[in-house]
């Protein structure tokens, strides 16, 4: 019954032209029965979708035929993008329902992007983060809903090609690194905030909301160094006396790597960037160092995270 449910929800296109129904017993007669974590993973992954969604679509209606940046490659590629989010959203939204969950509607959103290359700047941060989301997400799905994976791995591989198209709209290569890095939902869903209008969501996924992390780095010489800073009033338990802090690192599939912070006032803190790095980084504040598992890390995170593309 579940393949069957997934496969019409997934890969048949007539399955997502007539949505099924709200309740358990629709007229096609899908349903699905998952797991309590499977709900919250694909409502966050409805969250980020929405935001996605919002990116592309505000994006498209910026473009005008007199902007020089406005190629019509770019033009086709978004207008598809756009398309692809929105039908990511729908499938996750049939699914929800087939599931008989709660939906994730739209909330307000604001970029901080002005003009068309600002716009692709950002969207370079945006996608690798939705990639990085979604393979967390596949990873994170309990074995009793393992149909699911293959339909998030797809979803994360057309991520991953608006993530190559940002890349190179930006002269830099598609393929910076053999692995990408991991999102866990935690730290997607407080990236993902750092978009939406505070108040305006009508209902979020059950997620801890953390304390935001500014991030800028600066190559010294042969070092690049990052000056962090974070609201001293948001985090002043974890962060108070002269307790040690720390930068976790995380790059690719390896284990996080810490470096102490070494703080400059109650609220700002300079660290050094471990050598090697490649694609994109996830950077988050902490008061431990020695926690090995993503979930973990992010549960635990002092202030951010923030991400880092080089
Ligand atoms: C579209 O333009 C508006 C107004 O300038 C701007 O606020 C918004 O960030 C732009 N959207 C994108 C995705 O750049
Ligand atoms: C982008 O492409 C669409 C569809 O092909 C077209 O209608 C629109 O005019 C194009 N936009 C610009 C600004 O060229
Ligand atoms: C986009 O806006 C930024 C900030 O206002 C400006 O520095 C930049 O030159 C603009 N880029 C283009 C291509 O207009
Ligand atoms: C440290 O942070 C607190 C807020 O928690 C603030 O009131 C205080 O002035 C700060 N102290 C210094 C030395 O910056």
């Amino acid at each position: 019954m579940k393949s069957f449910a997934i496969a019409s929800i997934y890969l048949s296109v007539t399955a997502l032209a007539m949505p099924v129904c709200d309740s358990r017993t629709g007229e096609n007669g899908v349903t699905l029965d998952l797991m309590p974590e499977t709900i919250t993973n694909l409502q966050l992954a409805l969250f980020l979708e929405n935001l996605e969604f919002a990116f592309f679509q505000s994006a498209s209606a910026n473009f005008t035929a007199s902007d020089p940046a406005l190629t019509d490659t770019l033009n086709q590629t978004i207008r598809e993008a756009t398309m692809q989010e929105a039908t990511h959203q729908k499938a996750l939204r049939n699914i929800l329902d087939a599931a008989d969950a709660d939906q994730i509607e739209p909330c307000q959103y604001r970029f901080p992007s002005q003009n068309t290359s600002q716009f692709l700047a950002l969207g370079r941060t945006l996608s690798s983060v939705g990639v990085g989301a979604t393979v967390s997400l596949a990873g994170s799905i309990p074995a009793q809903d393992v149909e699911l994976v293959s339909g998030i791995a797809s979803i994360a591989a057309t991520e991953a090609r608006h993530s190559a198209f940002f890349e190179t709209a930006n002269g830099k290569l598609p393929n910076p690194a053999p692995f990408d890095t991991p999102v866990p939902s935690t730290w997607a869903f407080n990236l993902a905030l750092g978009f939406v209008v505070p108040g305006s969501c009508p209902v979020t996924p059950p997620i801890p909301v953390l304390s935001p992390l500014v991030v800028e780095a600066a190559e010294e010489g042969d070092e690049t160094t990052v000056d962090v800073s974070w609201d001293p009033v948001q985090t002043s338990i974890q962060v108070e006396g002269n307790k040690p802090l720390f930068v976790a690192w995380i790059n690719q599939l390896a284990s996080p790597i810490y470096t102490p912070l070494s703080r400059t006032s109650n609220s700002t803190g300079k660290a050094t960037m471990p050598e090697g790095l490649e694609g994109p980084i996830v950077v988050a504040l902490t008061a431990q160092d020695y926690l090995e598992r993503l979930e973990e890390v992010a549960v635990s995170t002092v202030a951010g995270p923030a991400v880092l593309v080089s």
